[in-house]
């Protein structure tokens, strides 16, 4: 075995090294897990509420306003989109947009067939929608996008009709208020069927910063385990030279020395520890070893 050929030092350094290589990779990775685990629910969170507080502007819009307005549909010569819930939760969202720190923030109610063409879905948006059209049982897509302004995080959510009153105004021209024909046009946002998805209800939010936050804290702690690793190896060198392998070689030239017969030098007692009671043995031995030379002597 090649690592019975080392000298003590190197022997421990290669354990050492060994075990934090070891160790960092399997820090490194586990912390990487959590810490990507947490962005994710951090960034999904902050949608999450969103879409809850959109939702709860539609509410408001469906059961607080649109029975004010409702009777003014038909003979006001502009229609209301107050009376929307699309078009409530849209412009609140556009104020919220409006302060610096949700800039970067995004939603839509994406429609294949919009009544206001700003609805209209891009060519990601109708994957969305298609896929939601596809597969009736899934609720909610989510995941990570690379736009030009950065990383976000989308959620979306299918967007049905489940009421027959929507076709009211979302089905023939003809049925819908007068109002809304004026202001919309006959051509945008009809043909819509009960039950079917016509739309998503989309919200991307910023994740660019909370991933690098991640992966600064996984830089930190790395740095820190790297920092504490040295500290250990050097501590160890220290103890290791000064403790057993300065001692072992002062006795092994000590051992020399008296072997070719320097009966003065002596096997110095540094400390009480396993290396000082060898010297103090050998000490010993070395004293037998004259007390025995010397009868021998007395003898010839
Ligand atoms: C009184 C007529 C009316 C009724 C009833 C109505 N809508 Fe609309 N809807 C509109 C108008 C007008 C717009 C466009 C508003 C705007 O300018 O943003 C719209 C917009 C929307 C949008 C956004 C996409 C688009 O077409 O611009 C969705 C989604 C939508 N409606 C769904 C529904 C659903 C679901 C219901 C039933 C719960 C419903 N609407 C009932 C008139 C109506």
């Amino acid at each position: 075995m090649l690592i019975k050929n080392l000298k003590l030092e190197s022997k421990f350094n290669t354990f050492l090294l060994i075990i934090f290589i070891l160790g960092a990779i399997l820090t490194s990775t586990l912390l990487f897990q959590v810490l990507e685990r947490n962005a994710e629910t951090e960034v999904s969170d902050r949608a999450k509420l969103i879409v809850q507080t959109m939702n709860s502007v539609r509410d408001y819009t469906t059961s607080n306003i649109q029975p004010l307005l409702n009777d003014r549909l038909e003979v006001e010569p502009a229609f209301i989109p107050e009376t929307v819930p699309a078009f409530s939760a849209t412009e609140v969202f556009q104020k919220l947009r409006k302060n610096e720190a949700y800039r970067s923030f995004f939603y839509k109610e994406a429609t294949l067939n919009p009544t206001n063409l700003r609805d209209k879905v891009d060519s990601f948006e109708t994957s969305l929608v298609e896929k939601f059209r596809n597969e009736p049982t899934t609720k909610e897509l989510s995941g990570f996008r690379d736009l030009p302004s950065g990383k976000v995080f989308y959620t979306a959510r299918p967007l049905s009709i489940k009421k027959d009153s929507c076709l009211r105004c979302h089905s023939t021209p003809d049925r819908a208020p007068k109002s809304q024909i004026a202001t919309y046009g006959a051509d945008n946002g009809f043909g819509w069927k009960l039950n079917e998805i016509v739309a998503t209800q989309v919200i991307s939010v910023p994740a660019e910063e909370i991933l690098n936050n991640a992966q600064d804290a996984l830089k930190v702690v790395m740095a820190v385990l790297l920092a504490v690793f040295g500290a250990i190896l050097l501590a160890i060198n220290y103890l290791l030279r000064r403790t057993i392998i300065q001692p072992i070689k002062n006795m092994v030239k000590t051992a020399e020395a008296v072997s070719l017969g320097d009966m003065d030098a002596e096997f110095q007692h540094q400390n009480d520890d396993e290396i000082g009671l060898l010297a103090t043995a050998f000490g010993r031995m070395k004293s037998s070893l004259q007390i025995s030379m010397n009868l021998l002597k007395q003898w010839e």
